[in-house]
């Protein structure tokens, strides 16, 4: 059986989708609770700083095109160091699904908000750089979320093909597909090898591509684990791979 957090992160990986209209922001004690929970996901490559401060959201003239929120002022600043904004997606995400679980909102903003009012509230080094923040409030419930690619979209396959596929290749998949990403571009594609699930990001995104990425790769993990699989990310190439642990895949999947 999975562990606890990732039974919870995969249920809300399911339910959730982005919020732009808040009910408020969360109570002081979620808050910190939250607090908690961000810095224990905190790694040497991406941290998450939370605030609740006025004039960081903002819904733009534009908000048809650009998005925005409104209702909260509550937001997890996603900053990584040395430019590694795959682990600012994975580590964002998680954040996102730990909010969701709870039943709290949340929305990725790459550009609805203002970066230099962010500044004034966190300091950011050098080798530092804000990717994103993450919006989060007081919800009444999940809107219905914009349509995602299929899964023979995103990974060319045909459909009789995904169904022979193990179990475990099946349900990463299905949990990858509903990842978010920024304008809903789903900016990759997955490579299905034996024992081993790839990612590849196709586009840039508007600079946000490897972000994107790094969600979709903890989703992959989340949907992998909800069938017994475990394992690493080998980051080396230009592909992703999701590399399960020896014992963790079943023998009848092997060669
Ligand atoms: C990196 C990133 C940046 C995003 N930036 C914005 C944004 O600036 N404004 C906005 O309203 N939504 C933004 N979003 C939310 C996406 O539009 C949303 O995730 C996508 O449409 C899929 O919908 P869902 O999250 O409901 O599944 C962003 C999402 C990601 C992952």
């Amino acid at each position: 059986m999975a562990n606890s957090v990732m039974q919870k992160w995969y249920e809300a990986a399911k339910t959730r989708s982005s919020v732009r209209n808040y009910t408020g922001s969360v109570d002081k004690d979620t808050f910190y609770e939250l607090k908690g929970a961000a810095s224990r996901l905190c790694n040497d490559d991406a941290r998450i700083e939370l605030r609740a401060k006025n004039g960081v959201l903002i819904k733009p003239v534009l908000s048809q095109l650009l998005g925005g929120v409104e209702g909260t002022n509550c937001f997890a600043a996603v900053i990584v160091r040395n430019g590694n904004n795959y682990m600012g997606g994975y580590v964002g995400e998680a954040f996102v699904l730990e909010c969701a679980s709870r039943g709290i909102g949340t929305c990725w903003l790459g550009a609805s908000f203002k970066r230099s009012a962010v500044r004034q509230f966190i300091d950011i080094d050098e080798n530092e750089s804000l990717i994103a923040v993450i919006a989060f409030g007081r919800t009444n419930g999940f809107p219905k979320p914009p349509a995602k690619k299929s899964a023979e979209q995103l990974t060319g396959l045909e459909t009789e093909v995904i169904k022979a596929l193990p179990e475990w290749q099946q349900e990463a998949i299905r949990i990858a597909k509903l990842a978010p990403s920024a304008r809903n571009k789903q900016p990759w594609d997955i490579e299905v090898k034996k024992d081993m699930l790839g990612i590849v990001c196709n586009s840039s995104n508007f600079g946000y591509g490897d972000v994107d990425c790094g969600i979709a790769m903890l989703h992959i993990e989340l949907g992998a684990g909800m069938r017994n699989v475990y394992g690493d990310w080998d980051m080396k190439g230009a592909t992703k791979y999701f590399v399960p642990y020896e014992n963790t895949v079943a023998y009848d999947d092997k060669e």
